[in-house]
């Protein structure tokens, strides 16, 4: 390693003296729910892949690790440097073109530190449509959605973002760059190389540029906010509005009364959509790219055959663009409002859509006999399977902090016993390294190993995130 001098010095060579920050921002060293707090050698913000390729060729050559970030909006700590202040903390942020839109092909080349709301706005401006939809898609960067795969509000209709991958381009440890930014939809030549480095967290390469499949842009919608006794009934009014929408279907949200008093309460200009409460909610959309497509007939027509049914007890069919996104503000605040309700335990768990009401069945129940420190927000796409079943503390949070290992471990116990996922759209990161261990087959996890000797085999790149490092 050297001196930080010579480090500051040959950095400065290679990326010019305003990309190397002296003195970090403090927030850039700790993760959004401050879980973590790490310490760096050095912070550096090159502005293009050959300086990003420069920095990591010698990095390899002094054995020097090094820690990407984005937006820094992960929830497992995945882009946090470790406490040792021996790392190198490689913002991405200064990758922010958009170097191509190509509306005929469907596709759009981006840097890795594009915002994703950019990204969105420049295929809208091309009359296309980038669909990953994320709460905090006005911060968060494309190299992050990558490197975490990220999933959010329309997975159910167009995938999570690996689905709307054609190329990446990234650099290697030893700062090679891996060059496959082809905008194709067919290319069965050999491995898939590229699809390695998505959710990846940074470990095997840093993904530098993206080539993305944009899609027709939605324009009409058709969105309802509906009441529901138990999640059971969200199972049955999903089969329902496939039955009569068919792929139509974009977003199936399921929400707890608790985040209805959450939001309400703690975010300003948000209000309970219904005038009767009711135990459970969902928050449902429908879109087309056809402009004439009918689908509020649609959607009124599964709501009044679930409501005829039993499966609902009321709901509200958006009359405009302002009632739409009043509903989608209320959903969008959940995680806002918890973070100021307190601290909090976050399971991000999927499971198959059938077996979602046993889960949240047989989990609430053991946490309101067994968690007096905190109270239940269970909220997610439920239209994927998945839940954000998370705990919020009742007093000053360490209390429940302190129990964190042990109710994880039942929830995530139960969620495998499920054939369900402990990690369904957040990532590992720091966090679930026992998980992955615990839950992986242990041949996946043995070839999870292999592939990381072979890309780093100095083990330089995001040292102990997704696997322990290697002793
Ligand atoms: C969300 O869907 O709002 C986030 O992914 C979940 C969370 O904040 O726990
Ligand atoms: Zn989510």
């Amino acid at each position: 390693m050297p001196s930080r001098a010579e480090l500051l010095r040959e950095l400065r060579l290679r990326v010019g003296d305003a990309a190397v920050l002296d003195a970090p921002p403090a927030e850039l060293l700790t993760d959004q729910r401050g879980l973590y707090q790490g310490a760096v050698a050095a912070v550096v913000a090159p502005q293009s892949t050959a300086q990003v390729a420069s920095l990591l060729a010698y990095c390899h050559e002094q054995r020097i690790s090094v820690v990407p970030q984005g937006g820094n909006t992960g929830y497992c700590g995945g882009a946090t440097p470790d406490a040792s202040g021996s790392q190198l903390l490689l913002l991405l942020s200064g990758l922010k073109a958009i170097r191509a839109v190509d509306p005929d092909n469907y596709s759009l080349t981006a840097e890795a530190g594009c915002i994703l709301a950019t990204i969105k706005q420049a295929a809208a401006a091309a009359q296309r449509y980038f669909p990953l939809a994320l709460g905090s898609e006005g911060s968060c960067q494309l190299g992050g959605n990558l490197s975490t795969n990220a999933g959010g509000l329309n997975v159910l209709r167009y995938g999570m973002t690996r689905d709307l991958v054609l190329g990446l381009e990234v650099v290697l440890a030893d700062g090679r760059v891996l060059d496959t930014l082809r905008a194709l939809r067919k290319d069965n030549t050999g491995y898939d190389i590229k699809s390695l480095f998505i959710g990846a967290e940074g470990t095997l390469g840093v993904i530098t540029a993206a080539t993305l499949k944009l899609l027709p842009q939605p324009l009409a919608s058709a969105t309802a906010f509906v009441a529901i006794p138990s999640p059971a009934q969200a199972v049955a009014l999903l089969a329902r509005l496939r039955a009569v929408s068919g792929e139509r279907v974009a977003s199936f949200e399921l929400i707890p009364r608790i985040a209805i008093e959450l939001t309400t309460r703690l975010i300003a200009g948000v209000a309970d959509p219904l005038d009767d409460s009711s135990p459970w909610y969902l928050l449902v959309e429908l879109t087309s790219s056809a402009a004439d497509e009918q689908l509020n007939a649609c959607l009124d027509q599964a709501l009044e055959a679930a409501m005829n049914a039993g499966e609902i007890s009321n709901a509200s069919v958006a009359q405009n663009e302002r009632q739409r996104s009043d509903f989608w503000r209320l959903r969008e605040s959940i995680p806002a409002a918890q973070r100021r309700a307190g601290a909090s335990l976050k399971h991000d768990v999927s499971l198959p859509i059938t077996a979602l009401p046993r889960f949240v069945a047989v989990a609430s129940a053991w946490v309101a006999q067994h968690v007096p420190e905190g109270y239940l927000v269970a909220y997610g796409h439920v239209g994927d399977g998945n839940l954000h079943f998370n705990i919020t503390a009742s007093g000053a949070g360490e209390a429940l902090l302190r129990r964190q290992a042990e109710i994880k471990r039942v929830i995530h116990d139960l969620v495998h016993e499920m054939h369900g996922s402990f990690s369904a759209e957040h990532g590992i990161g720091q966090l679930k390294l026992e998980e992955l261990e615990r839950y992986t087959d242990p041949v996946e996890l043995e070839l999870m190993r292999t592939l990381k000797q072979a890309f780093d085999p100095r083990g330089i790149l995001n040292p102990g995130k997704v696997l322990r490092n290697a002793k």
